[in-house]
């Protein structure tokens, strides 16, 4: 069984569909702990479930580096597997990347490498792009740069507002996520060997 610890920062609907998989007995994964930035509004997902949260602020920190550092260790106290980051919008610093490297797995609303960073969904349809997408991405240092795991396309709709077309990427990130969960889970995705490809 699959030991998760996902972390959030807003609303927590892939963390949702994530926790919805786990309540099926033969899925191969569990939620042990939801973590954020802040407490976040997807927390009542957690709640609703039963699993546990936990609060880490920047602001109370001196440095990026001592917020990282009592954020992983919150992480460890789960004894993790994998660690989702799934809406997490704070850059990790790279020490924290490099304890959890590779089973660190990030997703993100645009089809990488294409419009990496936290306003992925405008700058597509700034873009005027027809089509975009949603990836799972293993997590590197760099901003959305790791390597790819799943993607698929998103069509950009006539009339698209930044809501809308967030939210039926949102629906394909939920499908992804949920199955690349399955995958490493069952060994049909190798992250030690996708992160040294
Ligand atoms: C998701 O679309 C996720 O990919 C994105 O935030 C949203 C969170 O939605 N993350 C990023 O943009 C990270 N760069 P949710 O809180 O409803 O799951």
């Amino acid at each position: 069984m699959l030991r998760l610890v996902v972390l959030i920062s807003g609303g927590g609907s892939n963390l949702r569909a994530l926790l919805e998989a786990c309540e099926d007995a033969t899925f191969p994964a569990r939620v042990v702990a939801v973590g954020a930035d802040r407490e976040a509004d997807g927390f009542v997902h957690a709640e609703e479930f039963g699993i546990p949260t936990f609060a880490v602020a920047l602001e109370s920190f001196a440095s990026r580096e001592e917020w990282g550092d009592e954020l992983l260790a919150q992480i460890r106290l789960w004894q993790p597997d994998l660690v989702v980051l799934s809406g997490f919008m704070r850059l990790l610093p790279p020490r924290v990347v490099a304890a959890l490297s590779p089973y660190l797995i990030n997703t993100h609303p645009a089809f990488l490498p294409e419009f990496p960073g936290a306003h992925a969904v405008r700058d597509a349809l700034a873009a005027g792009v027809a089509e975009t997408g949603a990836s799972v991405i293993v997590v590197d240092e760099g901003v959305d740069t790791g390597p790819i795991i799943a993607q698929r396309r998103v069509p950009v709709l006539p009339g698209d507002t930044e809501e809308s077309l967030h939210e039926r990427i949102k629906i394909v990130e939920r499908e992804l996520l949920v199955q690349t969960v399955l995958d490493i889970a069952t060994g049909h995705v190798d992250l030690k060997e996708l992160a040294t490809a």
